[in-house]
């Protein structure tokens, strides 16, 4: 929704996206599969972008090691030993170009504003939308959202259900009064 909304107000736009879901005809499409993947796609695109949005939940850790062959039952459980990935919008905080627009969300399902309140001053982003995703109506796999847009001012806008294309219209006005500030 948020590339949709962004390309039909004129953005180019790269869509970096593990989803098979179909995509704006108007975006340049780069399919993923692993954090690892999409950390290289997006670093490739990144440096040249106004904005990025990190809309992806990325999974945080991944197994050290990766099976060559089948795991046989006979050998027991297996212990899967796990090790971070890299936070890529973290990674873009910390080399963010001067007047470019980092937004972020947060994923949480408890104690929401102060979650996302400590990632967007971690991650030195400046848009956070934080939205709750043990809500049945909002988050994944359903097309409505209820977001609180959190923004470096320490300024909380709580928005209402929304269908996730109204909530992206309402994420892209922000980004624009921001780029309007870096400018
Ligand atoms: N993110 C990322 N790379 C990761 C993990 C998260 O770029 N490896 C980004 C997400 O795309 C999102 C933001 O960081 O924009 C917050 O992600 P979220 O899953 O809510 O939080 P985490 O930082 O992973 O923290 P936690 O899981 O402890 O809540």
């Amino acid at each position: 929704a948020l590339a949709a909304e962004a390309a039909s107000r004129g953005a180019k736009v790269t869509l970096v996206t593990t989803v098979g879901l179909p995509a704006p005809r108007a975006a340049d499409v780069v399919r993923v599969e692993t954090a690892a993947e999409m950390d290289d796609a997006v670093r490739a695109v990144a440096s040249g972008a106004d904005v990025v949005v990190m809309a992806a939940a990325v999974a945080d850790f991944r197994p050290t090691r990766v099976a060559e062959r089948k795991l046989k039952k006979h050998d027991g459980v297996p212990e899967i030993v796990l090790e971070p990935t890299t936070d890529i919008l973290a990674a873009l905080g910390e080399r963010k170009q001067p007047g470019q627009v980092l937004v972020g969300f947060a994923a949480e399902t408890e104690r929401l504003r102060e979650h996302a309140a400590a990632k967007l001053a971690a991650k030195r982003v400046d848009l956070m939308v934080a939205n709750d995703v043990s809500a049945p109506d909002a988050g994944f796999e359903v097309d409505t959202n209820r977001a609180v847009l959190l923004d470096s001012t320490g300024s909380a806008e709580e928005t209402p259900l929304l269908e996730k294309r109204e909530l992206a219209g309402i994420i892209l006005d922000r980004i624009v009064r921001l780029l309007g500030k870096e400018a």
